[in-house]
């Protein structure tokens, strides 16, 4: 069998390497020896612990960030017929978690200054059909919150931020995820914290937050806990049929170990980040992304712009960093270009979005990276600069 070249030996400097430490494996072990695999004391000590960081009043876990999306998403009434702006420089995570309630997705531009979802867009995309906006706080950098919530405000919309890549995002002195409706994070293996496969759900709302726990186990009006706690543990009632989008007490527990170690993770990712940006600062063509000094960004991804002024295409660096063995990548091919979402796109309504996609590339970075790896990687790039 021809090996994946994802396992690749000449790989020298990985996109990514997930950090599990001795205390992880620790802690995922101990959660083997309850009694209750799922929905036990281990969830809800990760819900709380959660809440806590985020300084939010419910957080509700779940199986990945996609179903707390969708959930969100049923929790407001979204429904077939409506419509839900988001971006199209986006994950397709988005525009599935949208279609899967019946609504439509509709694509917006982003801005030509960063990667926010543009404002004007917004504007242009809205109808009487438009139900709510989903603003990414992209690569860990919050987004433009304050006009999305007043464009939310005066058309009537709910947001709904996607804060995948943004926990340790500080805005205001609030969490992100605590300016709309709800926050949606992902535990995915390549994001800040990893539970593997995982998502959380933070909100204000007791109504909201009781509706997705019912929601993210079937639609069960009572918890796993409440009935056997009860009477008779098979009663319960269903008012709306739900899913299975629960994280179990493995996952949880390694999320607790993991989040009592954010800050340190995040703190790594930002000097790793600093070390990027310094080297590279005076390379003629290349945008280093900004690193900001206070805790508005959690350097999730570090996103650089491949520019004419560079002498070479972003895909030619790309080339040239994998023949060095330096796995790079972009985030992402936007939605319109898929088969599936092509019909919700207006093409012409996307220069931001096209050009910015010529140019991005991710180089690696994780909170493990050693100055050897990234000194490989800035080498590499100056080494190939046109002066
Ligand atoms: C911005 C964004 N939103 C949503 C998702 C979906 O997350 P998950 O894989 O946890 O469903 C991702 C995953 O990469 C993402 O990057």
């Amino acid at each position: 069998m021809k090996k994946l070249d994802f396992f690749n030996q000449s790989i020298k400097v990985p996109a990514y390497v997930p950090w599990i430490s001795k205390e992880d494996r620790y802690a995922v072990l101990k959660s083997l020896s309850q009694t209750m695999l799922t929905l036990g004391p281990t969830l809800e000590k990760f819900e709380s612990m959660f809440a806590k960081y985020t300084q939010s009043k419910h957080a509700v876990a779940v199986s990945n960030c996609t179903a707390a999306l969708h959930l969100s998403l049923k929790a407001l009434g979204i429904e077939e017929g409506d419509e839900v702006i988001i971006p199209d420089l986006s994950f397709i995570a988005d525009a599935n978690a949208v279609i899967a309630t019946g609504a439509t997705p509709v694509l917006a531009d982003i801005e030509n200054d960063g990667f926010s979802i543009s404002i004007k867009s917004i504007k242009q995309k809205i109808t009487r059909k438009t139900k709510a906006i989903i603003p990414i706080h992209m690569y860990g950098e919050v987004c433009k919150i304050m006009e999305i919530l007043d464009i939310a405000k005066s058309n009537n919309l709910y947001v709904v931020e996607d804060c995948a890549h943004a926990i340790g995002t500080f805005y205001k002195g609030k969490h992100v995820g605590n300016f709309g409706s709800m926050g949606c994070f992902s535990f995915y293996p390549t994001k800040n914290m990893t539970t593997g496969e995982g998502g959380m759900v933070i909100t204000s709302s007791s109504k909201l937050a009781e509706k997705i726990s019912q929601l993210r186990s079937h639609g069960m009006t009572k918890s796993l806990a409440k009935r056997y706690s009860s009477k008779y543990p098979w009663l319960f009632d269903v008012k709306e049929p739900g899913y299975n989008y629960r994280l179990d007490e493995i996952r949880s527990a390694l999320g607790i170990s993991q989040l009592h170690r954010i800050n340190k993770i995040n703190a790594l990712r930002k000097k790793a980040s600093a070390y990027y940006t310094t080297s590279l600062a005076k390379v003629k063509g290349i945008i280093t992304p900004p690193i900001v000094d206070d805790r508005s960004h959690s350097y999730h991804l570090y996103t650089i712009r491949v520019t004419k002024d560079f002498g070479m295409s972003r895909n030619k660096l790309y080339n040239l960093l994998r023949k060095n063995g330096i796995r790079t990548t972009l985030y992402w091919t936007p939605i319109h270009e898929y088969t599936a979402y092509k019909k919700f796109a207006k093409l012409k309504d996307y220069p931001n979005t096209k050009k910015t996609y010529e140019e991005i590339l991710a180089l690696p970075l994780y909170p493990t990276i050693s100055r050897s790896k990234q000194k490989q990687v800035i080498d590499c790039i100056i080494r190939n600069a046109k002066d």
